[in-house]
């Protein structure tokens, strides 16, 4: 079975991926790990993200321990991964990765084009999104608990960037796909989209079973 998560930046994504994959017993894979870990790659090489030719040399070159850097997380990561996102041969070097992982044991993945290009016929999708001033809040109060001090407005100014970039971009932009169901977590703490989500994936699957 695959679950296909996709949504804006600071939606709730990732922390609702990797429940659904726990209950259902599903592998989860974290898409945006994958392009973070190219962008900190260009940056080591003191090259320029929206290079395509450092950036697609460095998705070339990725290995699985690229992906337990502790830097990927940082605002920095976030903007190189977004540029070296909008590069189309870097979206071609991490596909067959992303589909080989979803096709071993099935899987939930979460990101921005998981339901219209990686999976487009995933059993289930769920779009994921929230208002921009609760998405900024949420990325607020996870900067602090890692003793970062931001600024709010810096903080929805560099998501709403980073969002525009997604879905502007041509290649893979990120959209609802047509047959995703959408939830919108911004009244919802996180056991309340959990519930949510399992409530709209019972609903499209009806002989949906707590394990995959
Ligand atoms: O989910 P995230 O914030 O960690 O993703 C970082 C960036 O990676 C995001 O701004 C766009 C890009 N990305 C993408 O283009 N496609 C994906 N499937 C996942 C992430």
């Amino acid at each position: 079975m695959i679950i296909a998560v996709d949504g804006p930046a600071a939606a709730g994504k990732g922390t609702l991926a990797r429940r659904l994959a726990q209950h259902f017993g599903l592998p989860y894979l974290d898409t945006g790990l994958l392009y973070r870990a190219v962008g900190r790659r260009v940056l080591d090489a003191g090259a320029d993200p929206a290079d395509p030719v450092a950036a697609e040399a460095a998705a070339r070159a990725l290995t699985p321990a690229d992906l337990d850097r502790p830097d990927l997380r940082d605002e920095a990561a976030a903007q190189a991964a977004s540029a070296v996102a909008a590069i189309p041969a870097v979206r071609a070097a991490l596909l067959e990765f992303q589909r080989r992982f979803g096709r071993e044991r099935g899987a939930v993945l979460d990101g921005r084009d998981i339901g219209t290009v990686v999976f487009p016929d995933a059993d289930a999708k769920l779009f994921v999104t929230a208002r921009p001033e609760v998405r900024a809040a949420r990325r607020q109060r996870e900067l602090a608990g890692r003793g970062i001090a931001a600024d709010p407005a810096a903080v929805l100014a560099d998501l709403l960037r980073r969002d525009a970039q997604d879905a502007g971009r041509s290649v893979a932009p990120l959209r609802q796909a047509e047959d995703a169901l959408l939830l919108d977590t911004s009244d919802l703490d996180p056991d309340a989209a959990f519930a949510a989500a399992l409530a709209l994936l019972r609903a499209r699957l009806p002989g949906l079973s707590d394990s995959a």
